[in-house]
């Protein structure tokens, strides 16, 4: 049984002894699997990184995606996706930048959205890019009973293009063809606890299907004040070595803006579902 300690008292793992590695042993792995999925987010610290050692760990949790953005790949390892405001040669090598980011989940414009994202943290600025988390199962079962029941059945448009209008930069054309609006659930079912949770954020959330445009506004408000109360949310100031693992399908996340003049490079993984349970229900 691997060390743990809680990140909150509601949420989150810290693993104490753990190295992030290609070929952990598999009662070690199956633990770190288990608890990551029983707490939402799981962090691993103190980590000696070797990009072939994270991306080994992260196929064991499932198949990795190479994302859409391609210019922001690593060059050596297309399952990496960049996280940076670091220029090579004139050219930024990662998305996302230095500014704030809003509360979104990661690639819920998909159909089949990955289930989990690892962020590992290369270089750190000298101040600010704290990542909060919040846990939307824990969000859904302290609704009232009257808002489950009017959520029953909803669906809602994720747009990724909604989402780079505020906080990216837009696709190409070739990249916006494959990453078209989508309708989610409201409230999903997780494909491995079975436990229910809110599935919409502010970022990549602009409307609700089939409500007008002013019930679908004064829903998703409501919804979206409720979602970052703080008893749902943990608040992640990084550390060198520091890799976290989050559930896509549980929990969604937002960044702190940080000093312009310093380097912040993470790295981070996508992770695919297993394909029979891979579009959100
Ligand atoms: C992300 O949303 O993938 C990045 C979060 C961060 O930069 O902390």
């Amino acid at each position: 049984m691997v060390e743990t300690r809680p990140l909150t008292a509601t949420f989150g793992v810290e693993y104490l002894d753990v190295k992030l590695r290609a070929d952990m042993a598999d009662d070690t792995f199956a633990d770190v699997e288990r608890l990551w999925y029983d707490n939402g987010i799981a962090l691993f610290r103190g980590q000696t990184f070797t990009e072939t050692d994270i991306i080994g760990f992260c196929r064991r949790l499932g198949d990795l995606e190479i994302h859409v953005r391609q210019e922001y790949l690593d060059p050596d390892f297309p399952e990496l996706l960049q996280v940076s405001n670091k220029m090579e040669a004139g050219r930024e090598v990662g998305i996302l930048k230095d500014k704030e980011l809003g509360w979104h989940h990661d690639q819920s414009y998909m159909t089949e959205p990955a289930i989990g994202s690892m962020l590992c943290a290369f270089q750190l600025p000298a101040w600010g890019g704290d990542t909060h988390f919040a846990n939307l199962a824990d969000a859904y079962e302290a609704l009232p009973e009257t808002v489950k029941v009017r959520l029953d059945g909803l669906r809602a448009l994720h747009s990724y293009e909604y989402f780079n209008g505020t906080w990216s930069v837009p696709t190409n054309e070739n990249q916006a063809n494959r990453t078209p609006p989508v309708l989610q659930p409201v409230v999903r079912t997780h494909p491995i606890t079975g436990r229910k949770s809110i599935y919409v954020d502010p970022a990549m959330v602009p409307l609700i299907d089939g409500l007008s445009e002013d019930e679908s506004r004064d829903l998703l408000d409501e919804l979206f004040d409720w979602i970052v109360r703080p008893e749902f949310v943990y608040r992640h100031q990084w550390q060198p070595g520091d890799a976290i693992l989050w559930d896509n399908a549980s929990t969604m996340h937002r960044r702190d803006a940080f000093d312009p003049a310093s380097i912040r490079l993470m790295k981070r993984t996508t992770i695919r579902p297993r394909p029979e349970l891979a579009v959100p229900f």
